[in-house]
Formats: C-alpha cells, sequence, structure tokens
C-alpha cells in the first residue's frame, strides 16, 4: 500500500469507530458519501486532494452535537494527524476546514480555500435531493417527530437557539433550510449536482402536499 493510501484506510477506520454508535444522521454512510462527493467535486480542479479527503472524512468527527468536548475531539484528531506523513501545513489545513464547517451558529469564519469550498459542497450535497429526504425523515422519526404538522408555521429566520429546539416536521425543514442550500455552494461543479437534487426535492414537496390534502 502506498503512504497515501495508507493515511486515508487509517483514517477510515478511525472515523468509523468513533462514529460507530451515532444514529442521528452523522453516521459513518453520510461520512462515505461526502468523501465520494467531495472526490467528484474535487476531479479536474487543480487542488490538494489528500487535504479534502481527510477533511471529509473528519469533519463529522468535532460534531458538538456528538461530542460533549469539542476542543478535546479537535485534539484527537489532531493526535491522528500528526501520525502521517504529512505536513504542518496540511494538518492545519485541515484543522481549519473542520472549524468552518463544524461551527452552526452563522457567524463563522467562512471557508477561504478552494478544498474548503470543496468539503463543504460535498456535506451540503448529501443533504438534499433523495439523500436529503431519506435523512430528513430518518432523522424527525428518530425525535418522534410528526411527518407534518399543517398548522405549524414555516419560521423564516430562526435562531440557533431555536432551530435546536426543534418544533418542526421534516416538511418543514425543507422549507427552512434544505431549498436554501442550493444558492450556498461555492463550486459550479457542486453547483450543477445541487441543481438536480434541488429540483427532486421541489418535486418530493409537490407530491407529498398534493397527496396530503387530498388533492388529484
Ligand atoms: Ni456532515
Amino acid at each position: 500500500m502506498n503512504q497515501r493510501v495508507e493515511i486515508i484506510e487509517q483514517t477510515k477506520g478511525w472515523v468509523k469507530e468513533k462514529l460507530a454508535h451515532d444514529y442521528s444522521g452523522h453516521d459513518w454512510d453520510h461520512i462515505q458519501r461526502v468523501h465520494r462527493n467531495a472526490l467528484l467535486i474535487a476531479k479536474d480542479v487543480e487542488v490538494d486532494v489528500l487535504v479534502i479527503e481527510l477533511a471529509a472524512l473528519l469533519h463529522d468527527a468535532v460534531d458538538e452535537k456528538l461530542f460533549l468536548d469539542v476542543e478535546q475531539a479537535y485534539r484527537d484528531v489532531r493526535a491522528l494527524l500528526e501520525q502521517f506523513a504529512i505536513t504542518t501545513e496540511q494538518s492545519e489545513h485541515v484543522i481549519t476546514i473542520l472549524r468552518g464547517i463544524s461551527f452552526k451558529g452563522g457567524q463563522q469564519p467562512p471557508l477561504k480555500t478552494m478544498e474548503g469550498h470543496i468539503v463543504q459542497d460535498a456535506d451540503r450535497l448529501d443533504a438534499i435531493g433523495a439523500i436529503g429526504v431519506a435523512r430528513t425523515f430518518t432523522y424527525g422519526g428518530s425525535k418522534g417527530h410528526r411527518m407534518y404538522d399543517e398548522e405549524l408555521a414555516v419560521r423564516d429566520h430562526m435562531t440557533a437557539e431555536e432551530y435546536r429546539k426543534n418544533e418542526s416536521t421534516p416538511i418543514h425543514h425543507f422549507y427552512e433550510k434544505l431549498l436554501k442550500l442550493k444558492d450556498l455552494m461555492n463550486t459550479d461543479k457542486g453547483r450543477e449536482l445541487a441543481e438536480e437534487r434541488h429540483a427532486f426535492m421541489e418535486q418530493f414537496l409537490q407530491q407529498f402536499l398534493k397527496e396530503w390534502n387530498g388533492l388529484a
């Protein structure tokens, strides 16, 4: 095995173990899809693919929803990266991308590098389209939410606090968040891939509401 393959394999094993008990949708399958999406977007672009792969694989290993002590999670990631034959710049680059992606407060430092833009797009892509539909209902089900509540208003501007309180349904989540992701894509390729997934969600919602309301 060459060194690069070895690094990716080791990282995969490490992440798999870390996320082994997550059922919130940030599971290993999600990580694998983000990794694949990232490689797809990075194709034909002049970038440090190893940084992209590492950041894609590690992006949820520092998530505040999954790890109570986030700074400890960063130290763990750093310790992993230190074992690899990569430069300090590369490992700092990975950490910077993780910080930019995971911070949900709204005032996060925008990701400045192409590598960061690609990983963020890859993560957002996995929240929309058919996978987005499946993940949203799986999550709602795990929280005991109804599929839809026609008496609940769609909230356009939410604070992080309101967002977390979760007085919402999967259907609301599309309007409150998922339908907005297409316009937040950073890269051309990401935007192109998001278009198709976005159109699929719109079609799904149209059909869902038609059936919900008993319309022909
Ligand atoms: Ni993610």
